[in-house]
C-alpha cells in the first residue's frame, strides 16, 4: 500500500511539473493569428509559419481576422479555448488585445508579437525586422538616386504616404524615412508642396490601397494641378505604393516618372517596378521571419530564456534588441531581421531567396508559393 502511495505521489509530481514547466512536447498546438488575407504579405507569413511549424512536428491553428480587431480578439479567445501552448500574433490594432492576452497569460500561454508590437500586453518576445531601418533605406534610395548631396541649387518636390496608425510599425517606417530626409528638407533641397509633414497628416488607415489612391489623387489635384513637378512619392509600403502609383498614372500631368518607394516585394508591385511605375521596394524575407519564430518557440518550450546567443541558431541575420520596443509594460526583448533595398536592377536577389522565380518570359517575378 505504502509502495502504491509512493508511486501515485511520484506520478502526481511528474504531472504537476509538466503543468508548470513549459516543455516542447510532440504535437504541441501553436495558434497563428494573422490580420488579413487582403494584403499579400500576410498570406505569405501565414503559409510559411504553418509549413515550418508543422514540419517541426507542431500542430497549427491559423486564423485571419479580416482586419477587424473585434474578430481578432474572438479568434484568439477561441485558440486559447482550444488549448494552444503558444500564440504568434500580428496585431490588427496594437492597443486592442490587452484583455484577451491577459487571459492567455493566465492560461500559461507564451505570446510572441510577430512583426508588429502589441501594446500593454504580456508578451514574451517580439520578432520583426528593424522597422526604423526600413524607412531609412527608402530615404537613402532617394538621396542616392537624385544625388541630393551634390544638388547645389536644384530643388525637388516630395510627398509622403504612411501606414496605419493602429500598427506600431507605421510610425517607425515614417520616422526612419523622414528623419533621414530632414536635413535635405531643412536645407531647402527637398520641398513638400502639400505641407503635409507629420505622420498623422499622411497616415493610411488599414494600409488600404484604395485610401492611398484617393488621398494621393487629392494631393495631386490640390498641389500639382498647376504643372508643379512631383519628383518623389515616399510610400511606406507596397499596398500604399500601389494606390499612389495608380494615382500618378491616372492623375499626374507631368512628363517625368516620380520615384515611388515601397516595402514588401508584393508581386503586383514587382510588376510595377519592371513596368517603371514604382521604383523600389524594401524587401523583408518573411520566410526567414517565420524561421526565427520557430527557433525561438522551440527554445522557450524547452525551458530556455533565450537571449542574444539564440541568433547563432537562426539561418538569417538578426539582432537581439533589448532597448527599442517598449510596449507600455516595459521593454519587450526583440529579434530583428535585416531588410534590404530592391529595384529593377537587382530583382535576381529575390530569386535567390527561393521565394520568387522568373516567369516563362523572364520578364516578371512570380511567387514560388503559387
Ligand atoms: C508590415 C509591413 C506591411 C504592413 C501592411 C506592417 O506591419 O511590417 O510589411 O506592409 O504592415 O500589411
Amino acid at each position: 500500500m505504502k509502495k502504491l502511495l509512493a508511486i501515485a505521489l511520484a506520478v502526481c509530481m511528474i504531472l504537476a511539473l509538466g503543468a508548470f514547466t513549459a516543455s516542447a512536447d510532440e504535437g504541441d498546438l501553436v495558434g497563428l493569428s494573422m490580420p488579413t488575407k487582403s494584403l499579400e504579405r500576410w498570406n505569405r507569413d501565414g503559409t510559411y509559419l504553418k509549413e515550418q511549424f508543422e514540419a517541426a512536428g507542431y500542430k497549427v491553428e491559423l486564423t485571419y481576422s479580416d482586419n477587424d480587431a473585434v474578430k481578432q480578439n474572438n479568434d484568439i479567445a477561441n485558440m486559447i479555448a482550444d488549448g494552444v501552448k503558444v500564440l504568434v500574433v500580428v496585431a490588427i490594432d496594437a492597443d486592442s488585445l490587452s484583455a484577451t492576452l491577459a487571459d492567455a497569460a493566465e492560461a500559461g500561454i507564451t505570446v510572441i508579437a510577430y512583426d508588429r508590437l502589441i501594446n500593454n500586453a504580456d508578451i514574451a518576445y517580439y520578432v520583426s525586422f528593424d522597422n526604423y531601418t526600413v524607412g531609412v533605406l527608402q530615404a537613402k534610395y532617394v538621396i542616392d538616386a537624385l544625388d541630393l548631396d551634390n544638388a547645389g541649387d536644384k530643388t525637388y518636390n516630395i510627398e509622403f504616404t504612411a501606414g496605419d496608425p493602429a500598427d506600431t510599425n507605421a510610425g517607425y517606417f515614417f520616422s526612419g524615412a523622414f528623419d533621414t530626409l530632414k536635413p535635405y528638407i531643412d536645407a531647402g533641397t527637398l520641398k513638400i508642396p502639400s505641407g503635409k509633414t507629420t505622420f498623422e497628416q499622411v497616415a493610411t488607415p488599414a494600409w488600404s490601397t484604395d485610401t492611398a489612391l484617393e488621398n494621393f489623387q487629392n494631393t495631386l489635384a490640390s498641389y500639382y494641378g498647376d504643372g508643379t513637378v512631383l519628383d518623389i512619392a515616399l510610400c511606406s509600403n507596397d499596398s500604399t505604393a500601389a494606390g499612389v502609383a495608380q494615382a500618378i498614372v491616372s492623375d499626374y500631368a507631368g512628363d517625368n516618372q516620380p520615384i515611388v518607394t515601397g516595402q514588401d516585394g508584393d508581386i503586383g508591385n514587382l510588376v510595377n517596378i519592371v513596368d517603371g511605375i514604382q521604383t523600389m521596394t524594401v524587401y523583408k524575407n518573411v520566410s526567414d521571419e517565420a524561421g526565427v519564430t520557430l527557433v525561438l518557440v522551440d527554445a522557450i518550450l524547452n525551458g530556455e530564456t533565450p537571449g542574444a546567443e539564440l541568433c547563432e541558431k537562426f539561418s538569417a541575420d538578426a539582432a537581439f534588441d533589448t532597448e527599442t520596443y517598449d510596449n507600455g509594460l516595459g521593454i519587450v526583448p526583440s529579434y530583428l531581421l535585416v531588410p534590404y533595398s530592391i529595384d529593377a536592377s537587382n530583382l535576381d536577389l529575390l530569386v535567390e531567396t527561393g521565394n520568387y522565380e522568373w516567369d516563362a518570359d523572364h520578364m516578371y517575378l512570380v511567387s514560388t508559393l503559387g
